[in-house]
Parts: structure tokens; C-alpha cells; sequence
């Protein structure tokens, strides 16, 4: 099987400014791919191209085959949006929009009133289902919105900021709900989101744009070990540790860097050979080590240390 999503310098400016410059990528079946990013960035610009709302005016996508410059129509059929403002009408109950979209769609009634009960139970609307949308919370309106991209069952989801307003249960279960349809019913997914952790949970790959440029695309571990070298190592000394501490522990063979924290302080280490020689040169001088944890990445680590080197590049100016 082929990539679902195909772009080549997709491109896109407003008011001679670059929103989308030279996007070049490819998602696979059932993968979630997270675009991050700066506001600003080019994330909803890069969806609205996918989703064909939007032209290009220099470059290419496909998208399940089609060009959504060309085919949107056939395409929408086929993808679910969600939109930073969703559309939805007040007049109407949470199922009631739901069961008139369906039916735009060319949905069956009974089948329409099944997959809004079924999509709103899911997202913890249950309760609130046959109230008007008027008096919804920002959070409601987002389970609503989300149901609604749902709905048709769409094989590609573009999901711009889908946990953004809900309480902590809700964005759990919207991630939950995420991750499944990607892995059982190999559904794709584009999914622009600030929250990291978010991120870090759900996708496969991350894509991390910056002022309309692909900066970086690719699993955590590989942008880390593209990065940086060796693993992270977390020391808790039940106390921030004091600078003599900090240089006894670079001094020690394996350690690339190190620096206090709150807790006591972080290592970045060649591998984990490197931590027992480390614990027992803080024992013999009397400090006591509660914890030395190895970890891997994360993804909030990339996303930062991607960060950095954006700022020292523009200090020496950018290509
Ligand atoms: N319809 C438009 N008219 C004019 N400028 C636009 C339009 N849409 C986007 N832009 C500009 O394109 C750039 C990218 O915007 P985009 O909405 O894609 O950013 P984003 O990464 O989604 O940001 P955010 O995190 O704030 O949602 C911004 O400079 C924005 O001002
Ligand atoms: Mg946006």
C-alpha cells in the first residue's frame, strides 16, 4: 500500500507572505502524523490544502489518490475535518446537527441517528445530546464538532487542535478515540496540537513546522538521535543538586553533560554503563541518591531542542 497522503513543495502565500513553503512529506495508512508548530506556522494552512478549502500556488499533493486541488468534493467525502471553529448551529441539539450533516452526506436516517448516538456517547455527550448547542461550553461544542468529523466514518481525519478546551477526562478519551480508529480500523490522521504531551501519546511521527517550513519529520528517536548523542539520565536526591555535586558527576566517565534540577539533577550520558560508576561516586562522598533513572526522549524533548536551534540559527542568519 502506497502513502495516503503524498505533498511535493506544497506551497501556499497570503499577501505575498509564505504561509506553506516547499512542504514536502508522506503519511502512511493508519498513521497519525502530529504537525506542530509555532502559531503561525503553516498547520492549519497545510490542512485546508489537504482538505482541498484551500489552493496551493506552487507544488502538489494527493491525498487517497486524488488531488485535492482538483477532486476536493470527492475527497471531503472521504476525509473528516475538525476546524479551529468548528461550524455548528446553535438552533439545533448536539443531535440534531449531527443527524442533519448525515443527511447532507447522503446518509440513511436510522443509520445517521446510530452513528450520532453511538459518536456522542463515545465523546461523553450522552447526557447532553437533545440539548440546544447555544448553551454549550467551549468543551461541549468541541466533543460536538469532533462527532460530526466522525461521522461518515472517514477513512482520513485532519484534526486541527482537537483536545484544545476539553477537561483532562475528555482529552484522554479523544486521544483514546484517536488511537484506536488508527489502529483498528487503519484509519489516517493529521492532528495539529500545542499540547506535546498530547502529541507524545498519540502519533507515530511528528512533523514540526516553523514560519511555513517543514523543520523536522520523523519518529521521536530518530529527530533525537539526529539531536544529540547518548540518553538522559534523571537523579533524584530529594534536593536540587549544588555545583560541586553537578561537577563530580560530570567528571565521571560516560557523562556528556549535566546540570541541577529541582530534584536534583539531569545527565545526559553516553549509555547506561555510565549510571553505576555515577551512583557510586555520589555515595562515596556521602550524598544520597534516591533514584537514576535512564529514559528515553520525548517528544517535548525534541520539539525544544528543535526549538533552540531555530533561535541560535537565526542568530547567524538563515538560508
Ligand atoms: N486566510 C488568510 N489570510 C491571510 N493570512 C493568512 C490566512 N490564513 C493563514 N494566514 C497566515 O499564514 C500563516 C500561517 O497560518 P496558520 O493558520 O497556518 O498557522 P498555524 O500554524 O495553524 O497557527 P496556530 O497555532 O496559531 O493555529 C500566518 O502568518 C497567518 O497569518
Ligand atoms: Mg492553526
Amino acid at each position: 500500500m502506497g502513502s495516503v497522503i503524498t505533498s511535493e513543495d506544497l506551497s501556499r502565500s497570503f499577501d505575498g507572505r509564505l504561509a506553506l513553503d516547499g512542504l514536502a512529506f508522506d503519511v502512511e495508512e493508519g498513521e497519525i502524523v502530529a504537525l506542530l508548530g509555532p502559531n503561525g506556522a503553516g498547520k492549519t494552512t497545510t490542512v485546508r490544502l489537504l482538505n482541498g478549502v484551500l489552493r496551493p500556488d506552487r507544488g502538489h499533493a494527493t491525498v487517497l489518490g486524488l488531488d485535492p486541488s482538483v477532486d476536493g468534493t470527492a475527497l471531503r467525502r472521504r476525509t473528516g475535518v475538525l476546524t479551529e471553529t468548528a461550524g455548528l448551529d446553535d438552533r439545533l441539539t448536539a443531535r440534531e446537527n449531527l443527524v442533519l450533516v448525515a443527511g447532507i452526506r447522503g446518509m440513511k436516517t436510522a443509520e445517521a441517528r446510530r452513528r450520532a448516538g453511538d459518536l456522542l456517547e463515545r465523546l461523553g455527550m450522552a447526557p447532553d445530546a437533545d440539548r440546544l448547542v447555544q448553551g454549550f461550553s467551549t468543551g461541549q461544542r468541541k466533543r460536538v464538532a469532533l462527532a460530526l468529523a466522525l461521522l461518515h466514518d472517514p477513512e482520513v481525519l485532519f484534526l486541527d487542535e482537537p483536545t484544545s478546551g476539553l477537561d483532562p477526562a475528555a482529552s484522554r478519551d479523544v486521544v483514546e478515540l484517536i488511537a484506536d480508529l488508527a489502529r483498528e480500523r487503519r484509519r489516517t490522521v493529521i492532528v495539529c496540537t500545542h499540547f506535546l504531551g498530547d502529541a507524545g501519546r498519540l502519533c507515530h511521527r511528528m512533523a514540526v513546522l516553523d514560519q511555513g517550513r517543514l523543520r523536522a519529520f520523523g519518529t521521536t528517536e530518530e529527530l533525537a538521535a539526529a539531536l544529540w548523542r547518548g540518553t538522559v539520565v534523571d537523579i533524584d536526591l530529594g534536593r536540587q543538586a549544588g555545583e560541586r555535586e553537578v561537577a563530580a558527576m560530570a567528571a565521571c566517565a560516560g557523562v556528556l553533560d549535566s546540570q541541577s534540577t529541582p530534584g536534583g539533577a539531569q545527565l545526559r550520558v553516553l549509555d547506561r554503563e555510565a549510571v553505576p560508576p555515577l551512583v557510586a561516586a555520589l555515595v562515596n562522598r556521602g550524598v544520597p541518591v534516591y533514584a537514576a533513572v535512564p529514559r528515553p526522549p520525548t517528544l517535548e524533548d525534541v520539539y525544544f531542542a528543535l526549538q533552540q536551534g531555530e533561535r541560535a540559527d537565526e542568530g547567524v542568519g538563515r538560508t
